[in-house]
């Protein structure tokens, strides 16, 4: 990583935490001043658990998770070390998630009003689900011994695709859940009155839309990927990747985003891969698109 290049994602970096604590604050400040507070009680006060640990967990926490990788500072610590990290902070925003979703929904049966009626809720529930899964498959995959290495080498660029599209799915779930809320609760002003209430909260989700559109361009710059471990990268054939580095499989070998950075590879790769007379090691090389 070129030292103007460090600047940048640093820069970049500090940006993204920066609008996500201010996220939190503002769902803190609406919460506490225009709301009725946190309880845990079946009123207004234990709903109000649900935006605010979801754009602490689900949306803050998540996308710090997503981006550990990235860190450069990282790259000197163990693969398994940085795997804890990720996974645990999945997992803490996953309980958080959950949390949110038992206070809304015991809000909801106290005060007699259905439940999962809305897109909002369809959309948000299907996405805590996937994201289970993301998690489970996670683990069992690529932190667990198990595993062997082809397994790992497929589901790699799937695990990052659908880590992905989920978090999407979930910033654009609170944009929802946010608007619903908006137009539940204000009356007197109405939301089209355009209070303060309505202008902080709208920009609180202007915040959400930011930190996430920041979230996906770190994680999706191919020269900000942690660097393969170093015999893995001259001693191994591409497609027979050794365990632990099944990670060397991620953004980079799946898009073309970066061609210039592939082309040097794929000349050693193309020239090793003839005297791979095994065709299950070059149908993976093809199938996953690894060159
Ligand atoms: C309801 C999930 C974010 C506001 C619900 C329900 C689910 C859910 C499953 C249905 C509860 C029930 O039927 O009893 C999620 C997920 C989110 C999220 C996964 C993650 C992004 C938010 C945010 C707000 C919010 C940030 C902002 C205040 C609401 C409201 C309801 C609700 C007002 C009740 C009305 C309805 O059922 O649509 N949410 N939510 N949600 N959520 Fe969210
Ligand atoms: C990479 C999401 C759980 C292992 C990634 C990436 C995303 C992601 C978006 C790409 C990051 C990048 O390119 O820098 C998620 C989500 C999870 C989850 C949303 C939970 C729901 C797990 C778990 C493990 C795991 C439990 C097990 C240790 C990995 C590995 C990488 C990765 C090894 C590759 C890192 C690299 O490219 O160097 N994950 N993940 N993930 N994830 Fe996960």
């Amino acid at each position: 990583l070129q030292m103007e290049d460090y600047g940048r994602f640093l820069a970049l970096l500090a940006s993204t935490l920066l609008v996500g604590f201010l996220s939190v604050i503002l769902s803190l400040v609406w919460v506490f001043h225009y709301r009725e507070g946190l309880s845990w009680d079946g009123s207004l006060g234990e709903f109000n658990w649900h935006p605010v640990l979801i754009i602490t967990g689900f949306v803050f926490i998540q996308g710090i998770a997503i981006i550990v990788y990235r860190l450069p500072w990282t790259w000197k610590c163990s693969k398994l070390l940085m795997k804890f990290i990720h996974a645990g902070l999945n997992t803490i925003a996953m309980i958080l998630a959950i949390v949110s979703m038992v206070a809304v929904f015991e809000f909801h049966n106290a005060k007699n009003i259905p439940n999962m009626y809305s897109l909002h809720s369809w959309i948000g529930l299907a996405a805590v689900i996937f994201y289970s899964l993301q998690l489970f498959l996670g683990f069992a995959v690529f932190l667990l011994p198990f595993a062997p290495v082809h397994l790992r080498v497929a589901l790699m660029p799937i695990h990052v695709y659908s880590g992905l599209t989920i978090f999407a799915t979930v910033i654009a779930t609170a944009l929802m859940g946010i608007t619903e809320k908006l137009i539940f609760a204000l009356k007197t002003p109405a939301y089209s009155a355009s209070p303060p209430e309505a202008t902080l909260v709208n920009c609180l989700g202007l915040l959400l839309v930011i930190f996430g559109s920041l979230i996906l361009w770190m994680a999706s710059r191919p020269h900000w990927k942690r660097p393969p471990a170093e015999n893995a990268k001259i001693l191994r054939p591409i497609g027979a990747t050794p365990e632990g580095t099944e990670v060397e499989s991620t953004m980079t070998n799946s898009s073309n985003a970066d061609k210039s950075d592939l082309r040097g590879n794929t000349e050693a790769a193309r020239k090793q891969n003839i005297k791979f007379d095994e065709a299950g090691q070059r149908s993976t090389i093809r199938k996953f698109n690894l060159l």
